[in-house]
Parts: structure tokens; sequence; C-alpha cells
């Protein structure tokens, strides 16, 4: 079967990455996860003392771009790619709520946004790809064949959120994960570069009432209605 882009964009917390990751694994595709290159180009940021909950230092860190190299290492255990920052890997550190408070900050520098937006055309040259992230139908891959736009209630996402941090043995409140989904949710939205909005071609997808699986079958019925008309 023809294999095309698939870009997948949302707010935090709306499952893009478990559909994403359910796609790639179905249909033989290879998966990018774009928020964990923002949030290792945030850890590097927060290890070279360039960003902090008070500070942003956006001229340092650019300048210092180019000592950052981040790849993504296939886990045949996991079934997906792992984050590495600059040959180590950063999987574990990248999924803290002190990095997902500081990102979005981060990812409002512009030429933080170029370096990370060349890489992931670079890597979906070849079709085949699900990307997801904020900017993938709009400005990392405008011309995707399938586009879709996830969204859920802030309530909905929380409590997701909330569930993976505690089963990874994360002391955080309900409370904290609900603020921090909120203030990130109106950054990457007023943000001047590349802010998240639908792509006028992209497809909405509201899970907050619908299961994993349903969702699936949902999206490989569009997937194959896109390869068929081609
Ligand atoms: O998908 P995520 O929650 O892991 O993404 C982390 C942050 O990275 C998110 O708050 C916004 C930013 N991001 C972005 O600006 N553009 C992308 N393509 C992906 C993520």
């Amino acid at each position: 079967m023809k294999k095309i882009t698939i870009a997948i964009d949302g707010f935090s917390s709306t499952g893009k990455s478990t559909l994403a990751k359910q796609l790639a694994q179905q249909l033989g595709y290879v998966y990018v996860d774009t928020g964990a290159m923002y949030r290792a180009v945030t850890l590097y940021a927060m290890q070279h003392g360039f960003v902090s909950p008070h500070h942003l230092d956006a001229e340092g860190l650019t300048a210092d771009l180019k000592q950052i190299t981040l790849h993504f290492v296939f886990n045949t255990e996991l079934g997906y790619g792992e984050m590495y920052l600059n040959g180590v890997n950063v999987e574990r550190e990248i999924r803290t709520l002190e990095v997902s408070s500081l990102v979005s900050k981060v990812a409002e520098i512009s030429a933080v946004r170029a370096k990370l937006v060349e890489q992931q055309q670079a890597m979906g040259k070849e079709k085949g790809v699900v990307m997801d992230g904020r900017d993938i139908g709009t400005v990392v891959f405008p011309d995707a064949a399938l586009k879709i736009y996830m969204t859920a209630s802030p309530e909905t996402r929380a409590q997701r959120r909330f569930a993976e941090l505690q089963a990874k043995g994360d002391s955080v409140t309900y409370e904290a994960v609900l603020q921090n989904v909120n203030e990130r949710d109106y950054i990457d939205t007023h943000r001047a570069d590349s802010p998240l909005v639908k792509a006028d071609d992209a497809i909405e997808l509201d899970n907050s009432n619908l299961s994993r699986e349903a969702q699936l079958q949902r999206v490989l019925e569009w997937v194959a209605a896109k390869t068929k008309s081609m």
C-alpha cells in the first residue's frame, strides 16, 4: 500500500503520542515525537542555566544550539524511539513536571523552532511517517496527506497526565497538573512563531469520550481512504 505522511497536532495530553505510536505500529511507519525534541532542548537549557522558572536566556541558548544533537534510538521492547540528548538517553528526565513547566517558554524561541523543524523535515523525507506536535500540519508538513487535530477537555487531559506521572512515582497533585495544562495551552496557542492552530484541512478528533481502540479504528479508516484515493 502507498505510504503517506500523517501529521497529528493538538493540545498537550490529548493522547497524540498514544495514537501516533499505535498507527506507526499497525502501518509499519516511523513515529516521530516532536514534543520530545522540544523537551530535550529544554533539559539542555536547564542543565546549562539558560532557563529556570523565573528566567530565560534566549540569546545564550540560541548561541549554544550548535552544541545540541538530538537522536531517536528505536527501542525494540518499547516499540518506539527513545530520545537521546548529546548521546545520552533522556527519555525519563524529559517527562518530569519541571521540564513540562518550562518547555513552552523554550518552544517560543524562533531559532529553536527553526533548528527542530529542519531536522523534522529531514526525518520525514521518506513517506511512511507519523509525526505528532503542535505545528506539523501547518509548518513542518503543510502537504501531509492526512492531518489530525486532537482535542479533549483540560480536565480530561490533566487527569490522564496526572495518572501517568503518579504511575511513574512522581509526587504531584492533580491541581498542579491542571494548572500546567492550562498554562501550556495558553502559551502554545498565543506564541508569535507557529502557534497551535488547526490546519484548514485537518480533521478534528475529540477523544474526551472515545476509547483508544475506537479511536484507532476510526483513524485507520481515514488512512485507508487516503491511500486508496492516491
Ligand atoms: O507534546 P508535548 O507535550 O510533549 O510537547 C511539549 C511542548 O513542546 C509543548 O508544550 C509545546 C512544544 N511543542 C511545540 O511547540 N511544537 C511541537 N511541534 C511539539 C511540541
